[in-house]
């Protein structure tokens, strides 16, 4: 995946020119002659650097960088000036500007400026991870933030919450800042709370005493004991009743527990990680998560982004899982064609990293080609896809349910690609118009409304 490069000018033709430019140099560009129309464009995709005219029509440039910045302090802006006063140059600076390029522009200190600037970054970012166990991959961006973060983590004893879609990588996160602290000899405890029933929960997280509640034969050590000294994962915290919360608070802020139907406190020394696939913000306002609990949880938050959102990790990912799957399989060395790689990093992944490993296991092992084509990817991605809910199609007459059918497929493959149809039509191995003939044909609505 090329870098992306926003470049904001007022001028038609240096827009044009450093468009050419930058492309020639493999980077991917997009011009905005506003730096209005950046922003609006900020909100939906982050480019690696942005160029940033100082004086655009109408729009003062250093309006526009406070802007940014406010948005995304990291994103790097290099300010592009006509005759820049040292005033604006240091008020740029202040605001955090990366460097400034002077007009008229030459190639050579363009190129410059922007290379040292993007690997600066890349140091940048790196600087104060010190992960001696590091089996999360990726080099996005968004995956050195979360590495920084579990960097930062495992220094400390202080709880974190880590929110993110299914598969993710949550639990991977929970278990990379426990191997990096100093906690790494004491036990890592797991639990998760959305798969245990209510009425077992705390004896789960707390223990019981022998004849604490009818079947209590024995006494149980909880989950809280046993992570004694060490680390304990509470996983799918949201899915906790409201009651079990209140308990789990009052354990937190008294660190001792009293074992179901026991009186006993026993004193705990627990670091706790918590996670959830939910928005716990709306499961706040939804009365199902308590707010103090959320307080006391979110110390060091760490945010898992989606697959689909750092598309430049997906060809690292398959081919990371790719090696690994020949390895535990004894399998002969086989890899991924351009054109299917390219097709796997347009799929919009709503299972994250496992579904992508899932995909790549079952091609490696299914193909017995060397290569993994556009063919196989298809195939395997048409089972995902086509393998979601059954309708009911035995009332229909042939024709019908074969209509029925393709319209369902189609919506759920545009789906699958957020309403792209280029994208779709790659996918489903047809022409763009055929497509577009195919979606009005079966009154096929491509945005929700
Ligand atoms: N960046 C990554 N590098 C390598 N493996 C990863 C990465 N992210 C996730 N995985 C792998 O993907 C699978 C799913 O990850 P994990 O179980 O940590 O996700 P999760 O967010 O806890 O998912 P869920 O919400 O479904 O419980 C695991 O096998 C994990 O090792
Ligand atoms: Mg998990």
């Amino acid at each position: 995946m090329n870098t992306k490069i926003f470049v904001v000018d007022d001028d038609k033709n240096i827009r044009k020119s450093l468009k050419e430019i930058l492309e020639d140099e493999n980077y991917e560009v997009q011009v905005f002659p506003s730096g209005k129309a950046c922003l609006k464009q900020l909100e939906k995709e982050k480019p690696s650097l942005i160029l940033l005219d100082v004086w655009l029509q109408n729009e003062d440039g250093i309006e526009v960088l406070k802007e940014i910045k406010k948005n995304d302090p990291f994103l790097p802006v290099i300010m592009i000036s006509g005759h820049a006063t040292i005033e604006i140059a240091v008020q740029a600076t202040k605001i955090g500007a990366y460097d400034f390029l002077e007009k008229p522009l030459s190639i050579q200190s363009v190129l410059e400026k922007i290379e040292n600037c993007l690997q600066n970054k890349t140091s940048e970012l790196n600087k104060d991870i010190q992960l001696e166990y590091d089996e999360l991959i990726g080099e996005s961006e968004q995956i050195y933030k979360v590495k920084q973060a579990i960097s930062q983590a495992a220094k400390t004893n202080a709880r974190v919450f880590i929110y993110g879609e299914n598969g993710t990588g949550k639990e991977l996160v929970a278990r990379m800042i426990y191997k990096n602290s100093n906690r790494k000899n004491k036990p890592f405890i797991d639990i998760n709370c959305a798969a245990i029933p209510e009425e077992l929960i705390e004896s789960e997280l707390f223990g019981h005493e022998k004849g604490a509640f009818t079947g209590a034969n024995e006494r149980r050590i909880g989950k809280f004991e046993l992570a004694n000294g060490g680390t304990l994962f509470l996983d799918e915290i949201c899915d906790m009743s409201l009651t079990t919360q209140a308990k789990v608070l009052r354990v937190i802020e008294e660190q001792n527990i009293t074992r179901v139907g026991g009186s006993e406190k026993i004193h705990i020394d627990v670091r706790i990680i918590a996670a959830t696939n939910v928005d716990p913000l709306q499961a706040i306002k939804d009365g199902k998560f308590r707010e103090d609990l959320y307080y006391r949880l979110n110390v060091i938050p760490i945010i898992m982004p989606p697959l689909r959102e750092r598309i430049s990790d997906i060809p690292i990912l398959l081919n990371y899982f790719l090696k690994k799957t020949i390895e535990t399989n004894q399998l002969k060395p086989k890899i991924f064609t351009n054109p299917a790689i390219e097709l796997l990093c347009q799929y919009s992944w709503p299972g994250n990293v496992r579904e992508l490993k899932n995909i790549v296991e079952r091609l490696v092992i299914l193909t017995d080609k060397e290569e993994i084509g556009i063919k196989e990817v298809r195939e395997s991605l048409f089972t995902v896809i086509s393998d979601t809910d059954k309708d009911d199609l035995a009332n229909l007459d042939l024709k019908s349910a074969r209509r029925e059918f393709e319209k369902n497929y189609i919506i759920k493959a545009l789906k699958q690609f957020d309403g792209n149809i280029s994208k779709t039509a790659n996918f489903l191995g047809m022409e763009r118009t055929h497509l577009h003939k195919k979606i009005k044909n079966l009154n096929i609505k491509i945005k929700d409304e």
